[in-house]
């Protein structure tokens, strides 16, 4: 029987995972997805997988796309995004819900990941009339010079399952109103959401008279996706995923000297310093490290907290847990606060961090093992004390809700533990003090892409450019001026005079 929450998105039990464009969903033949609801361990539908041939047609069509689309003026391209992210508004209570459904994030984060698609639409719709070059002053008598942006081309999106359908509105809604079109691979662990938002969106494009910009394709075992990797004619890969992998999938787009927008894995600390409001820090710290789960590349996965307050700091962060374990549950009951890990290798990857952890000398003081009373993969939200900074569990990125609790002295201790991981996403400090929440965002504070003061690391706005350094990948997607990643620049001079100057004042006569 179809899930309700499917039904109510028009989605039965089978499904095609490629969307060939002109309407047309492929037939598959390369294996079946098989999602499964993480609450319950039912298998939520079928996905037909996509075939060699069909990937063919996508790219095809796809080229044919780019050649009309880069032409389109982007203020009408902007249009075509407007009428996604309206349409995905009027979706967004039922993509919400199959979105917590299926990837297992609670009820209300599922409609918050639905909102972030919108909040970009609109934001790139306003980008779609700012699509700015610099002119410059040429050294040469009777010439301009400027700089113009173009269309890149296809760009390729390789999304996760932590946020299945937003990173893809991020890149894509961006991407289109830069004249280029895109092809999404989801997650295979989260097609169904995939699905839904390409049914939304491409319905609206076509009821809108707007040429298909969005094409999909799904894959049982990575095979087509790594020939997108390697495939000259996708200009860029947008790839979001683990370090691992992000590492293959740089090297193989920058062999054949293509574009790549990385958005790799996270370990993410806030530190809380004498004179923070822990009004503000318990709450922020709660959610940052049990939220999703734990399975935000921005989760809080350690805190360094000055040795005056530590005690006072861990028991209310126990005590807030022993509440967050009362909610643990149906993600899709918006009573809950946490639901499942996304998957049974989830659970024991926790697991195994966790036996790591107390081999290492670690203390559990909350949480520290699996709901076994039930079906699904529920864990509970641990806290573990002891380790120090440099242990290889903490410098490790596990996808669950692990939070290590260390002490600091000095400040500059506290960051440069902060900053000593291989990762470089998302950090913040809470203090009331001033000169420590300036040297904290100094050139000498934290190294990472995102670094915040009194708030957490997690639950970034899609304003600002999104994405970090060393290991995290350096990619930056989502608002500021990310939209240059998805467009070529060029720069002309233009002479209007009627001499031939040289540049460098550099003499050659005939
Ligand atoms: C991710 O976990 O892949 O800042 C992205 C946040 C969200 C995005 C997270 N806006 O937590």
């Amino acid at each position: 029987m179809t899930h309700p929450v499917l039904s109510a998105l028009g989605l039965g039990a089978e499904e095609s995972g490629t969307y060939l464009g002109n309407g047309e969903w492929g037939r598959g033949g390369a294996g079946v997805l098989e999602p499964v609801n993480p609450a319950t361990e039912e298998v939520l539908g079928r996905v037909a997988a996509s075939s060699e041939a069909e990937y063919e047609t996508i790219v095809e069509r796809a080229q044919a796309a780019f050649k009309v689309w880069r032409t389109t003026p982007a203020p009408r391209r902007g249009e075509a995004v407007r009428l996604c992210a309206e349409a995905l508004r009027r979706h967004k209570d039922a993509l919400g819900s199959l979105v917590a459904l299926e990837m297992g994030k609670s009820k209300p984060e599922g409609d918050g990941e639905v909102q972030e698609m919108i909040d970009i639409g609109e934001f790139a719709v306003g980008l779609s009339r700012q699509l700015y070059g610099l002119t410059m002053h040429s050294e040469r008598p009777g010439h301009r010079m400027y700089e113009q942006w173009h269309p890149l081309g296809i760009v390729g999106i390789i999304s996760a399952f932590n946020f299945p359908v937003a990173v893809w509105a991020w890149n894509s809604f961006v991407a289109a109103v830069c004249g280029d079109i895109s092809i999404w691979k989801p997650s295979g662990k989260t097609p169904l959401s995939a699905i839904a938002s390409m049914k939304i969106c491409n319905q609206a494009l076509r009821a809108g008279g707007f040429p298909d910009i969005f094409f999909m394709f799904n894959d049982t075992d990575n095979a087509l996706a790594q020939r997108m990797v390697d495939d000259r004619r996708v200009a860029m890969i947008s790839f979001t995923g683990s370090t691992k992998v992000g590492r293959v999938v740089g090297e193989r787009v920058a062999r054949r000297m293509g574009r790549s927008l990385l958005e790799l894995g996270g370990n993410n600390a806030i530190i809380v310093d004498p004179s923070a409001d822990l009004k503000l820090a318990i709450p922020a710290i709660v959610f940052g490290a049990v939220g999703t789960a734990g399975q935000r590349c921005t989760t809080t996965r350690r805190l360094i907290v000055h040795e005056s307050i530590y005690e006072d700091v861990l028991a209310r962060l126990k005590a807030a847990y022993a509440q967050v374990e009362k909610k643990i549950g149906d993600p899709t009951d918006p009573a809950n606060l946490m639901g499942p890990l996304n998957s049974r290798s989830a659970v024991e990857a926790y697991l195994a961090a966790i036996e790591k952890a107390k081999a290492l000398g670690g203390t559990v003081e909350s949480g520290g093992r699996a709901l076994t009373d039930r079906k699904g993969f529920f864990v509970l939200p641990t806290i573990i004390t002891g380790l120090s900074n440099d242990a290889e569990v903490v410098q490790t990125e596990t996808f669950a809700p692990i939070l290590y609790v260390m002490k600091y002295e000095r400040l500059e201790d506290a960051i440069a533990m902060q900053n000593d991981v291989p990762q470089g996403l998302s950090s913040a400090i809470f203090t009331t003090n001033l000169k420590a929440a300036e040297a904290f965002l100094s050139a000498a504070g934290s190294d990472c892409g995102i670094a915040n003061v009194n708030i957490g690391t997690s639950g970034a706005e899609i304003g600002g450019a999104f994405g970090g350094e060393k290991e995290t990948g350096g990619g930056r997607e989502s608002g500021s001026d990310a939209w240059k990643a998805y467009m070529r620049r060029q720069t002309n001079t233009i002479n209007y005079s009627d001499a031939l100057p040289l540049a460098q004042g550099i003499v050659f006569e005939l």
